[in-house]
């Protein structure tokens, strides 16, 4: 029997300009309108998450509002017959919790083609783990090595390394075979990223040095780049003769201060990442391998779980560079 009411986190702008965010009953009739009902069990914490809970622009438009841009849980009902009543599904990326109600709330209702079957070799618990995040770290991989990067060709260099992103793109990439430098801002968390898998871990200083000149000493295979700004633009000098490199985020900066010289004298390829409307059949392939292949045993065992009213503190360390690994939301329980 499904409630008519359940819990949700909801962001909503004070008197003032400050963001504040509460935990509330919500109707399920104010849901939007959707084929598919879920009863979500588990969210993450992403970036955007961050910025739609504490009302940055860019992300959500309308409050209050139902951050949460991944979601993992069991059908309630679909109107199309695209899934059945009690089938295990996830939802990243669209709208969700942008500006349509996300996954911090217990039930979300959203258009069937938002739906992705639960991998075989996944729990609900897991696929939220890997979230957004691991979507978009898998994707840069599988553009990589279809641009052909691959496990010989050398090492890849991953930026931002100690985030959700970053951390798993190392699991990933270490799991299929790649040999990886990982840069960070965080040079205590040498063992960290060790035990994920990089061979080698180098400070945003280390990166940088030569980076006045217009094209640096060649170094990278590929590279999986989650902060753009000055460290892409060096990461991509940086890069061997016809490697690649995957642009998917803006941690440190969305400008890209950067010469043709790496794309006419060395032939780099720079590969633009988007996992929200990520095609249906590149969405399933990727998340079969996140399950198979590439399942990174390391960092599915260390997430740390939290409950909704778990999320306050972590919104505001995530905006400020200073969380490691993943951040897994434990929504049924709130
Ligand atoms: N395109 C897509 O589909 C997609 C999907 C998911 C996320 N993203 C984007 O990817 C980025 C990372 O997301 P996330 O969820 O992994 O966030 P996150 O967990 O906060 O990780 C970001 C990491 O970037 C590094 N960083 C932060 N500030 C920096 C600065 N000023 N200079 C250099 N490095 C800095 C930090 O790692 P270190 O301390 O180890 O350096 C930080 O942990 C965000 O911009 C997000 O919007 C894009």
């Amino acid at each position: 029997m499904t409630p008519q009411t359940f819990r949700a986190l909801v962001a909503e702008q004070g008197p003032g300009d400050e963001f504040a965010r509460r935990i509330v009953e919500r109707n399920l009739d104010e849901l939007p309108a959707g084929e598919l009902l879920v009863k979500v069990h588990y969210s993450s914490l992403n970036y955007k998450d961050a910025l739609s809970a504490l009302g940055r622009p860019g992300v959500t438009r309308n409050y209050p509002h139902t951050p949460g841009i991944d979601a993992a849980g069991e059908v309630v009902s679909c109107t199309d017959g695209t899934f059945s009543p009690g089938e295990r599904v996830l939802v990243t990326g669209y709208d969700l919790g942008m500006n349509t109600p996300g996954g911090y709330g217990q039930y979300i209702r959203v258009p069937s083609d938002w739906g992705v079957r639960l991998p075989v070799g996944l729990t609900l618990k897991e696929s939220m783990i890997l979230g957004t995040a691991g979507l978009t770290a898998g994707l840069s991989l599988y553009r990589l090595a279809a641009a052909g990067v691959h496990p010989d060709s050398g090492e890849v260099l991953v930026t931002g390394a100690t985030g959700g992103v970053g951390s798993l793109a190392v699991c990933l990439l270490a799991k299929a075979g790649y040999r990886v430098a990982a840069v960070t801002g965080k040079v205590n968390q040498l063992d960290f990223l060790t035990s994920l898998g990089a061979k080698a871990v180098l400070s945003r200083e280390e990166l940088l040095r030569g980076a006045d000149r217009p094209l640096m000493k060649e170094r990278w295979a590929g590279v999986l780049d989650v902060v753009g700004g000055e460290l892409l633009s060096a990461a991509v000098r940086s890069t061997r003769y016809g490697g690649a490199v995957t642009c998917c985020g803006l941690a440190a900066s969305p400008e890209l201060p950067l010469n043709v010289f790496p794309f006419i004298l060395r032939a780099v390829s720079l590969i633009g990442i988007d996992s929200a409307q990520c095609p249906p059949a590149t969405r399933h392939e990727v998340w079969q391998r996140l399950a198979g292949p590439w399942r990174p045993e390391r960092l599915l065992a260390g997430a740390v779980e939290v409950p909704l009213a778990g999320l306050e503190e972590r919104f505001h360390a995530m905006l400020k560079g200073e969380l490691s690994g993943r951040t897994v939301v434990d929504v049924l329980t709130a």
